[in-house]
């Protein structure tokens, strides 16, 4: 029998979730510019877990200075973080939400204006004077992944997600057209994905047995295969070292490109994987109305991430449960409305510049 979105859920390690929804972490530019965090960002974030969210993750934050890719944007690669987090673990759990950071370098998408370092990323790129890591630099992000979780742990923040998608270092690595490191780090399936089992090997090393691991992947357009995603994705969920996968699929109920999957959704090709020793699998993308949600749940995934819709809707995951009909606000709004929904002025001013047709005015 399906689940609904109402009932709890329980992990391997870690917290259980008083429900199955969470908030997809979302950039947001409201911290402050040493990465500290923010006063508006703490007020987005701990307005969602008012608002019933199971888990609240964090936008994607710096393990690294040279990772840094965006004005305002949380970080995690000093001791000097641990405060700021530690406020929002507090204020996160007072209103009965679980936590999460999402860690995350931006690789060849680092913005050297901002982390005033050339960006780096498993392989050149001279167009955008973008170099490429040493294997002693690899080690060292590996150590320094490994790092920003156990200060997030030192926090009391429940859990970590390896930001694995989007093009962002990380999903940089599985690129299979452009990464043909030959120092194990590129080339072949096993050394292409090598750097996501060592750092889920040193996290689980150097934090205790309570602390939740998820990794966010995305299947398509990043210069690997679907049935290498897939084939990933089946190992992590098999691995027994996560507590989460989150497959970022942008839109769920879109068929895959490669036609030989056809008629499955993407929903349902990930919804259908085999998991084993209580790892979940939860999805992200377009899962607007309470219907899309549960059809998420119905295909096999056991939570969802709301995205948009929880911008534009502090308490969308207590309406979803509440509300069998309730369907989000579309974009555009306006700054006042983004502002009732604790949308602080840079985030306003992001959704305004970063994404079309979102604010209106
Ligand atoms: C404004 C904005 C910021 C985002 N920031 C991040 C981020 O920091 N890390 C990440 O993995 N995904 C990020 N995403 C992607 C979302 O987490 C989510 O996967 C995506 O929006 C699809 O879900 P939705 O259709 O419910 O919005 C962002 C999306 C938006 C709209």
């Amino acid at each position: 029998m399906s689940v609904s979105l109402a009932d709890p859920i329980a992990f391997p390690r870690g917290p259980g979730w008083r429900n199955r929804i969470a908030l997809a972490p979302l950039t947001n530019w409201q911290s402050h510019d040493d990465g500290t965090l923010g006063d508006d960002e703490y007020r987005f974030l701990t307005r969602r877990a008012e608002g019933g969210f199971g888990l609240v993750m964090t936008c994607a934050a710096a393990v690294q200075k040279s990772g840094v890719s965006f004005p305002g944007q949380l970080a995690v690669y000093s001791d000097d973080h641990v405060e700021g987090l530690a406020r929002l673990a507090a204020g996160l759990r007072a209103r009965g939400a679980a936590s999460a950071v999402q860690l995350q370098h931006a690789g060849s998408r680092g913005n050297p204006e901002i982390s005033g370092e050339q960006a780096v990323s498993p392989f050149a790129y001279a167009k955008r004077n973008v170099r490429a890591l040493t294997t002693a630099e690899v080690e060292q992000l590996v150590r320094d992944f490994v790092a920003a979780a156990v200060r997030c742990e030192r926090a009391g923040i429940d859990g970590v997600e390896l930001h694995g998608a989007h093009g962002y270092m990380l999903c940089q690595f599985l690129n299979a057209e452009e990464n043909n490191r030959d120092d194990g780090y590129g080339g072949s399936y096993r050394n292409r994905t090598r750097i996501y089992r060592e750092i889920i090997d040193g996290i689980r090393a150097a934090t205790g047995a309570d602390f939740q691991l998820g990794v966010r992947l995305s299947p398509e357009k990043y210069a690997y295969s679907t049935d290498e995603a897939i084939a990933f994705a089946e190992e992590l969920l098999g691995g027994g070292q996560l507590d989460y996968l989150d497959m970022s699929l942008w839109d769920s109920f879109k068929l895959p490109d490669e036609s030989g999957y056809h008629p499955a959704r993407l929903v349902d090709v990930f919804g259908r994987l085999p998991r084993s020793g209580g790892v979940r699998l939860g999805v992200a993308g377009h899962i607007f109305s309470s219907k899309d949600a549960q059809d998420c749940l119905d295909s096999g995934a056991d939570f969802v991430f709301f995205g948009r819709g929880a911008i534009l809707h502090h308490d969308m995951a207590r309406r979803a449960i509440e509300e069998p009909e309730f369907v989000s606000k579309t974009f555009p709004v306006t700054r006042d409305y983004l502002a009732q929904q604790a949308v602080g002025p840079a985030f306003q001013t992001y959704l305004a510049t970063g994404w079309k047709n979102y604010v209106a005015d």
